[in-house]
């Protein structure tokens, strides 16, 4: 890498919003290894098939809607305000997926509102892109785990349908997963982010890629400049998508 930690950090960090300085980041791209297909390991945990499974098939945009806002498939339901369906375009080339509401986005039905959704704009930013242009946000459940806890591998299953008719409705060119529990819903099987970043993954023939929540990034210092390299690889992706 040839951009100087220094350098890298700031651009990162929470002040002044992201800007992509295009020879060190052209530079980056060059740098980046060519993706590699990836394999994930098949999760043991066999969750049972839930009624939501087969409810989403063939739903509209305001079925699944109304669907979602009124759905009681796990108990996460019980402490909700609302659930969060996600944000944006619906006709997005990029999805982003989180892990699930926090309490602002519980309190405003809107996901990404809070700390964490500040830096997931400058993020989006970094790479010249806007909430609601060209980019849709969801999570991986949609209502908020009490304490923020992570979801239960049976939450995330049963929410799993929603997310699923988000894409095939969406039909994105990119998926990317911010977090564990987004990107092991997503390929449903075990995932390391240290492991799983920086490579080309699939989701049913769409490029899915895997880097770290940015609620994670807000504690952990180092990997911002990790964070900084993956985003270059989902422009540089996205650039292949499109055609170069
Ligand atoms: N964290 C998430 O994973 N999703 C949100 O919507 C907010 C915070
Ligand atoms: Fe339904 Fe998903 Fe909310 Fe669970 S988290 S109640 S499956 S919408």
């Amino acid at each position: 890498m040839t951009m100087d930690r220094e350098h890298i950090l700031h651009e990162m960090g929470l002040g002044p919003v992201w800007k992509l300085r295009v020879t060190p980041a052209a530079k980056l791209v060059e740098d980046l290894a060519a993706p590699a297909a990836a394999p994930v390991a098949p999760l043991q945990a066999t969750v049972p098939a839930i009624a939501a499974a087969a409810a989403h098939v063939g739903m509209t945009w305001d079925e699944l809607a109304d669907t979602v806002a009124a759905c009681r498939q796990c108990r996460l339901c019980e402490a909700r305000k609302q659930a969060v369906l996600g944000v944006g375009d619906r006709n997005a080339d990029w999805l982003f997926v989180g892990e699930g509401p926090g309490a602002e986005e519980d309190q405003r039905g809107e996901p990404f509102v809070g700390q964490a959704g500040k830096l997931l704009d400058n993020m989006l930013a970094a790479i010249g892109l806007k909430r609601g242009t060209d980019v849709y946000i969801a999570n991986a459940v949609k209502c908020r785990p009490p304490e923020n806890r992570t979801p239960a591998p049976e939450e995330a299953a049963a929410c799993r349908p929603y997310l699923e008719r988000q894409i095939e409705l969406i039909q994105p060119k990119l998926i990317v997963a911010l977090g564990r529990p987004a990107a092991q819903t997503l390929l449903q099987g075990e995932v390391k982010i240290a492991s799983a970043r920086g490579k080309l993954h699939d989701y049913r023939g769409i490029p899915l890629i895997i880097t770290y929540h940015p609620a994670y990034l807000l504690r952990t210092l180092l990997d911002k400049a990790k964070a900084w390299e993956d985003l270059c690889f989902m422009r540089r992706t996205m650039k292949a998508q499109k055609g170069g």
